[in-house]
């Protein structure tokens, strides 16, 4: 999601004397040439010349063109755009132009606002699968005729149907892909379908809400961002910004400043569905901010809310398996100054899908992430009766470390970071990456200055950061370094010019290590910045290849006027990849005038923008990337 710099979430507060001795040491540890040796381990102080083996394809240049530009050699082809109908047998609403369809009509068919996807083999063909992914906010400018006029109940229904997540069916003839409609796995899950929750959280006295007094049953997933896949074939989405759908009670309690509430973004919802006014139903926004956890091969199944997980402003959730089959979930909070998190469960993941782990996710360990200044972090945990996480604190259990896990890495002096987004895992190499993508209060009066993980003040830029586990996934202590500072060599600053050995970028936000260990870059650039200042040479949003051993990053993929690139998956033969195109079009307020709806894009169709899939394939049918 493309959250200008001024209005991004920043609710941690907390008055951490530990935390300023800490900025200030990593701060010394910079000037004393701490980057230098960071760099140096990763290859890039040498800037060797010599060209990466992994990385097969020209790069294409930074493009300010309203289309997806793909390298030679390479089609991209226009799939389960924003309105299609997913191929819910008997109920097919078609697309109207005017986006004129009802309710009813956008909770038959895809949502808005495209974002993690993950590609599910059926019988694991290559030709033929079921698309998942997340549809993670609405411009209201766009989904209604005439916008926001006219505020209805209808108006909140249909924007409450265009978020969620999608289930369809795709198939390869000819070379071209194409959904499968009607689809017996076809599905729509949105911010008002029903979701189980389980795990230590589930139950617990601040889940209960007057229309679910048992505090197990959550109507609806929203803001869902990015997306993961488990070794048992389920789909993990992380509800990411969900505080700016509730409505705010005038005073506000400690709880509800620590989660941001009051950042208002104009949604409207509450005023006619009043489960979004937190002041008539305060514990509402505690059964939002989970991993939720779904079946795609079980269309009947209910979609679970992982509370073990921890709620936090997910971006995602990445798996890696143990070397004794423990599944292990990181996942970062896209907030500023948040923390980054990991999941490890107790039981050893069994054979037999997803009905024989459906359970996996609700035991285990959640821990949260210190970066230290000598290169070394500890994953500290979020266990009730371990250090300050007891009663006397004000934690009564497990549940409460659970729903309130910010407060508890508060507590724990975790590392505030700078909007850690998407978590990448090379299971052969066991590096771990995760994207930083901006924070531009970092290091300016008032807020927490730099550290060691976090080196640039004013991080406008954004930066990724790489860790190997000590022992297996499950460990408690790891070492990490800053890869990557993303930026252009052209500009100015210091801060705002990176070291990218290759192409120039900025705002990593997806990430993911395909089969062949190339690291997949995403960027989301807001409409506020992009084209312009520090930003002017880099064109519109894009996707990166880099080989993680030589560092060297080749730009793939730029996307159409306003949009963000986001989710990259692969088929099983590595020769269709597919990217999600998110708001094409979408102007510096987030929110299109719905005079004009062609104003800022006409992608993919000539009309008004709607965010799409693209499957890229190489035209000689050979694995992408290569
Ligand atoms: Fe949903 Fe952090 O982007
Ligand atoms: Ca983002
Ligand atoms: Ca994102």
């Amino acid at each position: 999601m493309p959250k200008d710099d001024e209005r991004m979430e920043w609710s941690n507060r907390s008055e951490c004397v530990d935390l300023r001795s800490l900025c200030d040491l990593s701060r010394r540890r910079v000037l004393q040439g701490g980057t230098a040796v960071a760099l140096a381990s990763l290859g890039l102080a040498s800037a060797s010349a010599s060209s990466s083996r992994l990385l097969g394809f020209r790069g294409v240049p930074p493009s300010t063109a309203d289309t997806v530009v793909v390298p030679e050699g390479y089609e991209a082809q226009v799939i389960a755009r924003w309105g299609e109908p997913v191929g819910l047998p008997g109920h097919m609403p078609p697309w109207r132009a005017d986006a004129s369809h009802s309710a009813a009509d956008q909770a038959a068919q895809l949502g808005m606002h495209h974002d993690g996807l993950q590609f599910f083999p059926l019988e694991g063909r290559s030709d033929r699968g079921l698309l998942v992914m997340n549809h993670e906010y609405t411009d209201e400018g766009l989904l209604h005729p005439d916008g926001m006029a006219h505020w209805s109940a209808e108006k909140v229904r249909k924007s409450q149907a265009a978020h969620g997540i999608s289930v369809v069916e795709v198939t390869l003839r000819d070379g071209r892909w194409a959904l499968v409609r009607p689809s017996r796995h076809a599905r729509r899950l949105t911010a008002f379908t029903p979701c189980a929750l389980r795990g230590p959280a589930a139950g617990h006295p601040l889940m209960r809400t007057a229309a679910d007094p048992a505090g197990r049953t959550v109507l609806g997933t929203l803001n869902n961002c990015a997306a993961g896949l488990t070794p048992w074939g389920t789909y993990l989405s992380g509800e990411e910004n969900f505080i700016g759908y509730f409505a705010a009670p005038t005073l506000l309690d400690a709880h509800q400043r620590r989660w941001g509430m009051g950042a208002d973004w104009g949604y409207r919802w509450h005023e006619f569905d009043e489960r979004f006014d937190a002041a008539r139903h305060p514990h509402e926004p505690n059964r939002f901010g989970w991993i939720v956890e779904v079946d795609p091969f079980d269309p009947q199944s209910m979609p679970v809310k992982r509370t073990a997980l921890g709620r936090a402003a997910h971006e995602g959730a990445t798996v890696a398996v143990t070397r004794n089959g423990r599944a292990v979930v990181y996942s970062g909070e896209d907030a500023r100054f948040e923390y980054l998190y990991k999941f490890v469960s107790r039981d050893a993941i069994r054979p037999g899908g997803a009905k024989a782990n459906a359970e996996l996710l609700d035991h285990g360990t959640l821990y949260v992430a210190r970066f230290d200044a000598d290169g070394r972090g500890r994953w500290l945990p979020l266990v009730h009766g371990r250090g300050p996480l007891t009663a006397a604190h004000g934690f009564a259990d497990q549940g409460q470390v659970l729903i309130q896990a910010r407060q508890a890495s508060d507590a724990l002096r975790a590392t505030p970071m700078d909007r850690p987004e998407w978590v990448a895992v090379n299971a052969v190499t066991r590096e771990v990456f995760c994207s930083l993508t901006n924070n531009s209060r970092r290091g300016t009066e008032g807020f927490p200055g730099v550290d060691a993980a976090h080196p640039r003040a004013r991080n406008h830029m954004g930066h990724i950061i790489r860790w190997r586990e000590e022992g297996d996934f499950d460990g408690e202590t790891f070492t990490w370094e800053v890869f990557l500072l993303a930026g252009d060599p052209m500009n100015a600053r210091t801060e705002a010019q990176g070291n990218i050995r290759g192409d120039a970028f900025a705002n990593p936000d997806g990430l993911w290590v395909d089969p062949r260990g190339v690291l997949w870059i995403q960027t989301d650039m807001s409409a506020s910045v992009m084209g312009r200042g520090e930003f002017a040479r880099l064109g519109n949003n894009q996707m990166l290849a880099c080989d993680p051993a030589t560092g060297e990053v080749r730009r793939f993929l730029t996307g159409p006027c306003g949009a963000e690139i986001t989710g990259a998956t692969m088929t099983p033969d590595g020769t269709t990849m597919f990217v999600n195109i998110q708001h094409p079009g979408e102007p510096e307020n987030d929110r299109s005038d719905p005079a004009q709806p062609t104003q800022h894009s006409r992608w993919p169709d000539g009309g008004r923008p709607r965010s799409a899939t693209v499957a890229i394939r190489k035209r000689d049918g050979g694995v992408v990337g290569t």
